[in-house]
């Protein structure tokens, strides 16, 4: 069984990802550390030296190289991941148990707003205007991930709660 979270960057795909392979034994990818390990260097040092669009293209092809595999897995995507390209059409192609964890920009922007650092798209940007920045980008952003077969509304749910409520959908 393949599983694949995505969502915005900040939005705990890497965390409910590695809780939810556990669950379910299966193992567990992070796409942005499985670029990084195929690369040797780091997203950051991708986005700096190479710029995003070299980026992009990586992400697809290993995406792409992950879902033609026989293997079984959770992978937890990059937040652009959906959104370039013909990915959300591969995506759903590969398998139906697509999940985005959906936040609010407020809660975001407070989850974000401490981890910048690594992420390149955001790292330059004060703290005040973080808000309006994520509020354009998932407007953007939406209608890829809107495309996940599940949307878990991720606001008020603790990591066990989302944890579950995956778990009960992937049953039903
Ligand atoms: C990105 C999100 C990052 C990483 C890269 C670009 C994006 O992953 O792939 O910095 O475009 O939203 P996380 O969502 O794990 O931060």
């Amino acid at each position: 069984m393949k599983i694949i979270l995505l969502g915005y960057m900040g939005s705990g795909k890497t965390t409910l990802g590695k809780a939810l392979a556990k669950k379910k034994n299966l193992s567990f990818i992070d796409l942005d550390s499985y670029i990084e390990d195929k690369e040797n260097t780091s997203v950051k040092e991708i986005f700096a030296t190479k710029g995003e669009i070299y980026f992009r293209k990586k992400e697809t092809f290993y995406l792409n190289e992950l879902l033609l595999s026989e293997k079984d897995f959770v992978l937890a995507l990059g937040g652009g991941t959906p959104c370039f390209g013909n990915n959300m059409d591969l995506i759903s192609k590969a398998t139906e148990n697509t999940f985005y964890l959906k936040y609010n920009p407020k809660s975001l922007t407070e989850r974000l707003s401490a981890e910048k650092e690594a992420r390149p798209l955001i790292s330059h940007l004060k703290n005040e205007d973080l808000e309006e920045f994520i509020r354009k980008h998932l407007f953007e952003r939406n209608p890829y991930y809107l495309q996940a077969n599940h949307i878990i509304s991720m606001d008020n749910l603790s990591v066990e709660e989302s944890l579950e409520k995956i778990d009960n959908l992937l049953s039903s």
